[in-house]
């Protein structure tokens, strides 16, 4: 039971959530009790059933959705940084938030650039690079090179490694990963911008908070109602990027 219970949560975290659209065929192929568990609580999921009925390719568009309308970190003409965006839902609702399609021809146009690891299937509205990883710095040359000015307005990181199951060490990886973006934040996103990433909460999370406090006039930690009860997963929302200039 434990080295099954284990073998469902190694799976990617992008899998993890994002397989639940597709859980009928899953619940076909579980094998072990715990998979089917894991399956049925995906399939009972309020999240899964609304991201099926409006179309998201993933749940985690509803944390996103949540985020904003309390922070309001979002408005059209807004140039969007996107990391770990595949399968793509988050980019879903930011094409809509930014008015990258320009549905809205009285709002400004935005711009959307989401970065993954995987393949990330195309977005109208969306420019995506596909396996790239964004703590490589080309990636990161990549990424100033598409940026309009080479500037973002936001940086959003839904990134995650995939598990170990070692809470320890899979709190380790994502801090990692959030440094490194963060140090190339002071790169790209510009004076008065925000900043949301996902951390496995834990020991060094206060890290990255002071980081974050160095930076940003404003700091908060947030935890969705869609993010699960029972996951570490938080997110820190960080607003008015300080000037660096005289540093
Ligand atoms: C939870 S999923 C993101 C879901 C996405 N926000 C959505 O709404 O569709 C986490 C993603 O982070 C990606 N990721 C992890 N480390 C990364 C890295 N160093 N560079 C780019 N992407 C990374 C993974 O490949 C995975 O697809």
């Amino acid at each position: 039971m434990a080295a099954s219970m284990t073998r469902v949560w190694q799976m990617a975290p992008s899998l993890v959530q994002c397989r639940s659209l597709h859980i009928t065929l899953g619940l076909e192929k579980a094998k072990t009790g715990a998979e089917q568990l894991w399956l049925t609580r995906q399939q009972r999921d309020p999240y899964v059933k609304a991201a099926h009925a409006q179309n998201f390719r993933c749940r985690s568009a509803f944390k996103l959705l949540e985020i904003d309308k309390e922070h309001k970190i979002l408005r059209p003409g807004h140039h969007v940084i996107d990391c770990g965006a595949a399968p793509g839902a988050w980019s879903q609702v930011l094409v809509d938030k930014v008015n990258s399609l320009e549905q809205d021809p009285a709002a400004s146009v935005g711009f959307v650039l989401g970065v993954d690891l995987l393949h990330i299937t195309p977005l109208d509205g969306v420019v995506f690079l596909s396996k790239c990883d964004l703590t490589v710095p080309a990636t990161q040359e990549k990424i100033i090179n598409l940026l309009p000015c080479g500037q973002a307005d936001v940086i959003l990181s839904d990134m995650a490694p995939n598990a170990s199951g070692i809470r320890e060490l899979d709190h380790q990886r994502l801090i990692s990963i959030c440094l490194s973006l963060l140090d190339f934040s002071e790169t790209v996103l510009r004076t008065g911008g925000s900043f949301l990433c996902k951390l496995w909460d834990g020991g060094e999370s206060n890290l990255i908070r002071d980081r974050l406090r160095q930076r940003f006039h404003y700091v908060k930690t947030v935890k969705p109602k869609a993010s699960r009860t029972e996951s570490a997963e938080i997110y820190l929302l960080a607003k008015l990027h300080k000037d660096t200039t005289y540093k």
